[in-house]
Order: structure tokens, then sequence, then C-alpha cells
């Protein structure tokens, strides 16, 4: 468990820090009961990403896609945020400076109230036209297989950056400067092997941030972070903000 001494430090530097930043992974999500993608019971250790979350996968079989995605929805539908989420919601209420950076698609950061994000993977309540591109809301649980686009019938896709994908160049321009201009940012429950977003704790660090991690495991970032905070996310980052 995170020590007394590494939570008063984070929350000290919390005290003082003008801008911060907060980038989030599957581990946030995991203590409200979404799957983690690594961990022991994670999803790549039941499923192959290569025929699930690619644009090859899906141009091979939509229908194969779209039913993993579906099986995910209903799931995730289920879920609600954790104390983790509020959390870093409220840290976005405290500072006038602040962006979140998620890889997570389930949507729970917004459902706790934040607004100042980047889901840099995508939103599973999110589908994109292949044809028009036109990206719009739908929260069908189920959705119907296989879904067509109103606006010009070509078929939809789950709006998600899959493997072989880049990031959208905002995204990418807006997590830089905000990383690049932090003088303290949050690393919760990420495994730190997926580029960019593995790359961003360096980038604040560079910068001149103060990084924090919180974690149950050590991780890539451990060496580099100033104070790394083992535990759960749901017990740990409230503590952070404690009143
Ligand atoms: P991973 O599943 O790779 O890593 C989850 C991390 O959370 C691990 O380091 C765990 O130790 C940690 N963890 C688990 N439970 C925790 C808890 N209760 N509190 C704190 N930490 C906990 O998930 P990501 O790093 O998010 O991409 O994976 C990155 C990307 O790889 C995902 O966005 C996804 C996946 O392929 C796409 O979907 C495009």
């Amino acid at each position: 468990m995170a020590s007394s001494s590494d939570l008063g430090l984070v929350r000290e530097k919390l005290a003082t820090a003008r801008s911060v930043v907060v980038l989030t992974g599957a581990g946030i999500s995991a203590d409200s009961g979404v799957p983690t993608f690594r961990g022991a019971d994670g999803l790549w250790r039941n499923f192959r990403a290569e025929d699930l979350a690619t644009p090859e996968a899906f141009a091979r079989d939509p229908r194969l896609v779209w039913e993993w995605y579906n099986w995910r929805r209903e799931l995730i539908a289920t879920k609600q945020p954790n104390a983790a989420h509020e959390a870093v919601a409220e840290l976005e209420r405290q500072y006038s400076h602040f962006w979140l950076i998620t890889q997570n698609v389930d949507g729970l950061h917004r459902t706790a109230g934040s607004h100042k994000l980047s889901e840099i993977h995508g939103n599973i309540w999110r589908v994109r036209c292949t044809d028009c591109r036109q990206v719009v809301d739908n929260h069908d649980v189920p959705i119907h297989i296989l879904p067509m686009c109103d606006h010009c019938h070509g078929l939809l896709r789950p709006h998600i950056v899959w493997f072989g994908e880049s990031l959208t160049e905002d995204d990418l321009r807006q997590c830089d400067a905000a990383l690049r201009s932090c003088d303290l940012c949050l690393i919760i429950g990420t495994s730190g092997v997926v580029y960019p977003a593995a790359g961003f704790a360096s980038i604040a660090k560079e910068a001149g941030a103060f990084v924090a991690e919180i974690n149950l495991d050590v991780t890539p970032h451990t060496g580099l972070v100033d104070v790394s905070l083992q535990g759960r996310a749901k017990d740990v980052v409230p503590l952070l903000i404690g009143s």
C-alpha cells in the first residue's frame, strides 16, 4: 500500500500545482468491474487483438468484431464510475488548468462528470461511418448488427482507435501541449506499454513536471516517476484530493 509520506508528498505538490494532467488506463475502471487488457483476467488473455481490434479484422469479419463490441457494451452498460473517477472529476473542478487524457473507451470519466478530456482511444458509445466518416453517439445495447449510417447507409464501425491506427492530430496536439505545460502529472492504472500514451509520462517529466503513478503493480513508468503509489485506484486517488 502507498506509504503515508509518499501520499503526503503528492498532496503537497497538488496543493501548490497550477496546472494538472491526469493520464488514466484500464486500471481505474477495474474497480468498477470493467476488465483490463493485460491482467490475469485481462481481455487480451482470452481474445486475440488481431481478430477483433484491427482495421483488417473489421474488413475481414465486421459481424465478429461487432459481436465482440456488443458484448463489451452489454458489460460496460451495467458499470458505474467509482471513487477514483469521481476524484479525477473533482480535480478538474479545482484547477483552472487541467486536462484528463484517458485510454479508456468506456465513457466512465464522462459519466463521473469530467469534461476537459481527450479520449485518445475513442469511445465505445460512439460509432463512425466507414464511408462518410460521420461520428455519432449510439447507446444501443445491443446494437443492431450490422449497423448502418443514417446519413449515407454506409457500414458503421466502433469509434475506437484500433491497433495499427493513429490517434487524431487534434488529440495528439492537445495532449502534447497539456503535458508540456503541466507542473503535476498523475498516471493512474495503465501498464504503460501502448504508445503513444506510454511516452506521455516522460514528456511531462522532461518538461519539469512532478510525476506520480498510482497502480497495483510495478510498471515501466515506476522507475522514471517521482513517486509511485501502490494500491487500488479507488482507494488511493480519493486520498490525494481529500479536503
Ligand atoms: P492494461 O490492461 O494494459 O493495464 C492495466 C493496468 O492497471 C496494469 O498496470 C494494472 O497493474 C493496473 N491496475 C489493475 N487494476 C488496478 C486498480 N484497481 N487500481 C490501480 N491500478 C490497477 O490497460 P491499459 O494500460 O489501459 O487499447 O492498456 C492500454 C491500451 O491497450 C488500452 O487502451 C487498449 C489496450 O489494447 C485500445 O483499446 C485501443
